[in-house]
């Protein structure tokens, strides 16, 4: 139940950090991810490059890394868990943490997020029985913060008494029984999604080949917004410059039939939702070579021929359709007569109609406007004002959630 879950983790400064490797492991075996955070004094005991191995994953260290700010921003880190933890949580950062400041990433993120946080610990003896360390984490219980640990027994400073970070196993433990807990009550746990994004490149020889301006934003953030709520998500996606939605399988494709076959390889599913901004067309005879000016002045004539509907395909696949299956509508004019048409056309549940003429700047842009159509009476259409393409996903999956309860 805690697979495909997400933690991040952050690493403070101390000799107990090693253990932490362990515990990447332990929760790696169950399928969990991982991003970590490495503070400054967590490196001096573990590596960057054993923590990502180990997590598979990029390791963060630098609030201001620009590379790292475009990739993921220290936000959407925080923001995309569904638990951070800190492990070892150092008398210091407990320090920071209560008095809410946020002068490098692993605080920022601390600060920033607004998930459930756990501590795990690991200092000297006197330091953790100083009151001003005690006080730190009445303080920090008492907004919320699950504690693990510490336990009591000889420490690496040569001293005995309270302070060992708790040992790898309890920490998984703790974890497995936050996450399976909460998976419980996520409204479309237990639910399978398959998504499509982004746009489809069809070859025309080796090097050229024909798209479209789609950038996958609205179609990844619905994937995002469905695992957010416990969804099992599979997105089939196009060529996009996007970064993978947290908790969600990923699987590219380039071209329309690859698409198709990778949506049809997801199934069965409770949910599609086809975002995709499919290629109408791919060229009937793909070169196999680079196509070349001969000089004659002849140019090529591209032959096309028609691509597979996958919005269409899915809608009529009798056992295997999915329960609710949503297409988008993409119109430049009489936006909600042609997708009424379109849902009909293609016999899926609802779509969503947005008008993609070139001064709306949809295509491709952050905002998007919707009007929902989920049956043949236009007086039951719902408008989604302008707004982002988050704001529209979150929309979307609130009125899946409303369907399935
Ligand atoms: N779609 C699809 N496979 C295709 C074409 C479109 O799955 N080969 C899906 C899109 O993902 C979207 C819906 O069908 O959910 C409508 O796409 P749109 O581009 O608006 O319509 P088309 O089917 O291409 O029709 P037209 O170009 O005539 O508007």
């Amino acid at each position: 139940m805690s697979a495909g879950k997400n933690i991040l983790l952050i690493i403070s400064g101390g000799i107990a950090a090693y253990k932490v490797l362990e515990v990447i492991r332990r929760l790696r075996d169950r399928e969990i991810n991982i991003r970590a955070i490495l503070t400054k004094g967590g490196e001096q005991f573990v590596t960057p490059l054993s923590v990502a191995a180990l997590t598979e994953n990029k390791v963060y260290q630098d609030l201001f890394s620009l590379t790292d700010e475009a990739e993921m921003g220290h936000i959407r880190l925080s923001r995309e868990a569904d638990l951070v933890l800190v492990a070892p949580a150092s008398a210091d950062i407990l320090a920071k943490m209560a008095t809410g400041q946020a002068g490098d990433l692993a605080t920022t993120a601390l600060l920033a997020t607004n998930k459930p946080v756990m501590i795990a610990p690991a200092m000297n003896v006197e330091m953790w029985n100083h009151p001003a360390t005690q006080a730190n984490i009445a303080t920090l219980e008492s907004h919320g913060v699950i504690r693990v640990g510490p336990s009591a027994g000889d420490l690496a400073c040569g001293e005995t008494g309270s302070g060992r970070l708790a040992e790898p196993a309890e920490i998984v433990a703790s974890v497995l029984d936050f996450l399976e807990g909460q998976s419980a009550t996520k409204p479309l746990a237990g639910k399978k999604a398959v998504v499509t994004s982004g746009p489809t490149h069809e070859p025309i020889d080796p090097v050229r080949y024909i798209a479209n301006r789609s950038s996958g934003k609205q179609g990844h953030a619905i994937a995002q917004a469905l695992a957010n709520a416990g969804a099992d998500v599979t997105l089939v996606s196009g060529p996009v410059t996007l970064p993978d939605p947290v908790g969600v399988t990923v699987v590219r494709v380039e071209t329309a039939r690859d698409m198709l076959a990778a949506v049809q390889n997801a199934l069965p599913a409770d949910i599609a939702v086809c975002a995709a901004a499919v290629a109408d067309w791919r060229t009937a005879d793909e070169a196999g070579q680079k196509l070349k000016k001969d000089g004659s002045g002849i140019i090529p004539d591209l032959k096309l021929a028609e691509n597979p509907d996958i919005l269409a395909t899915i809608s009529q696949s009798g056992a295997s359709r999915p329960g609710l299956v949503i297409g988008f509508a993409a119109e430049t004019e009489k936006v909600t007569e042609h997708a009424r048409a379109k849902r009909a056309r293609k016999g899926c549940d609802w779509i969503l109609a947005n008008d993609v003429a070139p001064d709306t700047g949809t295509f491709g842009g952050d905002l998007n406007e919707v009007f929902l159509i989920s049956g043949d009476d236009a007086g039951a259409d719902e408008h989604w004002s302008r707004q982002s393409k988050t704001g529209i996903a979150g929309a979307l999956c609130a009125r899946i959630i409303k369907h399935f309860s």
